[in-house]
């Protein structure tokens, strides 16, 4: 099984990113969470900042729009070279369209449930996303802890990928930690976010213990 550990910039220092980049240069992408103050009540970063990370970052992006309109917003992201854009299903007018407007830049197209959003409805159009965000907190802040409740969501979605052959990446977000990991790798999950468990000690190392935890 792959397994790749995305860090969560949400949980760096803000006043030294490209500092922060180099100590996550052993993880697969790094996660960048943009929320707009209205999907999220929080507001952190938006295009202008994302161009001069992926200018800076050893590591491919992964982009985490918390955001009304992505059917406007989203495409930028994608243009601008992230290596993968998710957008919340909740706020999107067209999924499937934007999705495959994504595609069609060039990058990887995720579509992001919250925790109470069902996924019944996406499980036949998996095809056209290349990742999948089953939210494991509500979203907003980072430091909260996992919600377990969630996990049948990812063992629909892992059967569903598994019984059509296809490849998506079936990424969690929130509270994962060395002692959380595991349940969501039993569950399906390929690809974490981490941000305070990363960030809050260690960087390189919490990323190898987070890595080996998903894979007992
Ligand atoms: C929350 C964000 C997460 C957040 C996770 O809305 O989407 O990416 O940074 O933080 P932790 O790992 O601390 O729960
Ligand atoms: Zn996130």
């Amino acid at each position: 099984m792959v397994t790749r550990i995305n860090p969560s910039i949400l949980a760096a220092d803000f006043a030294n990113l490209e500092r922060e980049f180099g100590r996550i240069s052993t993880a697969d992408l790094a996660h960048v969470d943009v929320m707009d103050n209205h999907f999220v009540p929080n507001l952190t970063l938006g295009l202008p900042v994302v161009e001069r990370l992926l200018q800076v970052s050893p590591i491919p992006l992964d982009i985490h729009l918390m955001i009304d309109d992505p059917d406007r917003w989203a495409p930028a992201y994608a243009e601008a070279g992230a290596y993968s854009v998710t957008f919340h299903a909740e706020a999107a007018t067209d999924a499937v369209a934007l999705a495959r407007r994504l595609r069609a830049i060039g990058a990887r197209a995720g579509i992001a449930l919250k925790p109470g959003t069902p996924v019944e409805p996406y499980l036949d159009l998996l095809d056209e996303f290349d990742q999948v965000l089953v939210m494991t907190v509500e979203p907003g802040f980072g430091g909260q802890s996992f919600m377990a409740s969630t996990m049948p969501k990812l063992s629909l979605l892992a059967d569903a990928v598994r019984q059509r052959g296809l490849d998506v990446w079936l990424q969690v977000d929130g509270g994962i930690t060395e002692d959380t990991i595991a349940q969501a790798a039993a569950a399906g999950a390929n690809t974490f976010v981490a941000g305070s468990s990363v960030f809050n000690g260690d960087p390189a190392g919490q990323i190898a213990r987070l890595r080996s935890a998903a894979e007992l």
